[in-house]
């Protein structure tokens, strides 16, 4: 079983790598048919989601032995390449043995019954980008094939899951198809199931039955990316670890939404149009084991109180923040990383108590706020601190006292005037690697100011809304 523990070997790429002749996985084409509601920037966003692939598996041109099926290229271990070669019918005589089979970038809609009927071996299907349609398949088209761990049919037409998936499924790619419907028992039968890949189709929460992930016990990565979720899906499967539900439509996060996920690690909601009122303050309670939450891009006006208190990354950036609730981050001592990039939180908001339990942050990222001042009570364990596109105008000599240990400060495109620097207050920082402090000490010139925010835009996306508002600054 060496092979097939090779096969669950998975890398997380972005999709413009290359990854090699076995894999062709396509440019994506990101977005529903609905992309315009979204804004560039979110859109810009969805590109760079990780496509999950399998390592790569050189087919290798190989003498193409008797049974190779036309413009084919057939290898001796059993790979098959029939890819992008322009196919509308399926091919006839594959090699019975054959046990990775390449047909996608073709222009297949259907699939003949019986087709996959000899091919016991086979264990790998390559079946994306192609015109898949649902009537295109039948219940019985994958069943027969008792090896097949893994299965892409992503980009084809198809609009619900396909019934009769054989059982021994570990990666099944369903992405940007046009799916509405997962239904009661086509996913349940696969025991084996470990990552599911539906990010990128049609689904709305009723299209979603509550039993359609019951038993999955080996279920542990779910891609949901990019549907019309209005809320999360009810009957999670209970092993989740990781669930990708950024870019739906959800506006609130119920008491129960997550009250049997006990194993979540990584729940990703960005982009999403949750407000606070929307946001159940017990919502997260079950959730001891998340390590990483993503709430950036929703509507939230407060750091909501109820947060997991064992996560070591949080993002809540591109919202409405005007306030951290009241112990919003209380008792986050393994909380390593914290972005509240792109609010609107001023000084006031933040009094130095808000940060007391924070013992092991390493990276605090509030750029593109209001803040006039450098926070204070940061903790110690601090290095990187991102203040960028703030209205900070002065640098006091006691600004960095708590956090000796700062690498990285970052002030670019604050009030800074001459003067207003106490420059001993960095020269203390033993282990400052790095100190920006561009874009201060000029506040008259404002083309030359747009000239660098250019320039900054391209370095650096994440501050896109941050411009936005400077620009409106200037009106
Ligand atoms: C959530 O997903 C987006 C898109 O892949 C990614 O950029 C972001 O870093 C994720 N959040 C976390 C906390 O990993
Ligand atoms: C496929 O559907 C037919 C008719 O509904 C049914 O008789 C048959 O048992 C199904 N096959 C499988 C594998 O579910
Ligand atoms: C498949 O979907 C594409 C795009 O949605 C559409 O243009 C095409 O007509 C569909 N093909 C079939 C065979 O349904």
């Amino acid at each position: 079983m060496v092979r097939s523990r090779a096969l669950l070997l998975l890398l997380l790429l972005p999709p413009q790598l290359q990854l090699g002749p076995g894999l062709a996985v396509r440019a994506p084409v990101f977005g529903r048919s609905d992309a315009h509601s979204r804004s560039p920037e979110e859109n810009e966003f969805a590109e760079e989601e990780p496509v999950l692939v399998l390592s790569p598996e050189e087919p290798g041109p190989g003498p193409a032995t008797i049974d190779c099926p036309r413009d084919c290229a057939c290898s001796q271990e059993g790979v098959v390449d029939c890819g992008g070669i322009d196919l509308r019918e399926f091919p006839g005589d594959l090699p019975e043995h054959t046990n990775h089979l390449s047909l996608q970038n073709n222009k297949l809609e259907k699939i003949p019954p019986g087709a996959f009927s000899e091919l016991s071996s086979l264990r790998e299907l390559y079946l994306q980008n192609n015109y898949l349609t649902d009537e295109g398949l039948d219940n019985e088209t994958f069943w027969k094939l008792s090896s097949l761990e893994y299965l892409d049919l992503s980009s084809n037409n198809l609009s619900r899951v396909p019934a009769g998936l054989p059982r021994s499924l570990v990666l099944l790619h369903l992405e940007k198809n046009a799916i509405q419907s997962v239904d009661a028992d086509v996913l349940t039968p696969i025991r084996s199931l470990e990552y599911l890949l539906l990010h990128s189709n049609q689904l709305h929460a009723h299209g979603i039955h509550p039993r359609a992930f019951q038993g999955l016990k080996r279920l542990h990565t779910v891609h949901l990316y990019n549907n019309a979720l209005e809320r999360v899906p009810s009957g999670l499967p209970r092993r989740v670890r990781t669930l990708m539900i950024l870019h739906n439509q959800i506006t609130g996060i119920g008491r129960d939404d997550f009250a049997t996920t006990y194993f979540l690690e990584e729940l990703n909601l960005s982009y999403n149009r949750i407000t606070s009122p929307q946001m159940h303050r017990d919502a997260f309670r079950k959730l001891r084991l998340l390590r990483s939450l993503d709430l950036s891009g929703n509507r939230l006006h407060t750091l909501p109180p109820g947060l997991p208190r064992n996560v070591h990354v949080l993002k809540v950036k591109r919202n409405e923040l005007a306030a951290l609730a009241r112990g919003a981050l209380a008792g986050m001592a393994q909380l390593r990383e914290l972005y509240l990039t792109g609010n609107r939180l001023r000084s006031r908001a933040l009094g130095p108590r808000a940060w007391a339990d924070l013992a092991g942050l390493q990276l605090l990222d509030i750029a593109g706020n209001q803040l006039t001042d450098v926070p204070g009570g940061l903790p110690e364990s601090l290095e990187y601190l991102y203040l960028q596109n703030n209205k900070i105008s002065s640098v006091p000599a006691n600004a960095f006292d708590s956090t000796p240990n700062l690498k990285g400060v970052f002030l670019r495109f604050n009030k800074l005037a001459v003067g207003s620097v106490v420059e001993s207050a960095f020269r203390r920082l033993k282990h400052l690697q790095v100190l920006d402090i561009e874009g201060n000490f000029e506040f008259g010139d404002v083309s030359k100011d747009r000239g660098r925010l250019k320039e900054e835009e391209e370095e650096d996306e994440e501050d896109e809304e941050d411009k936005d508002e400077e620009e409106e600054e200037r009106r």
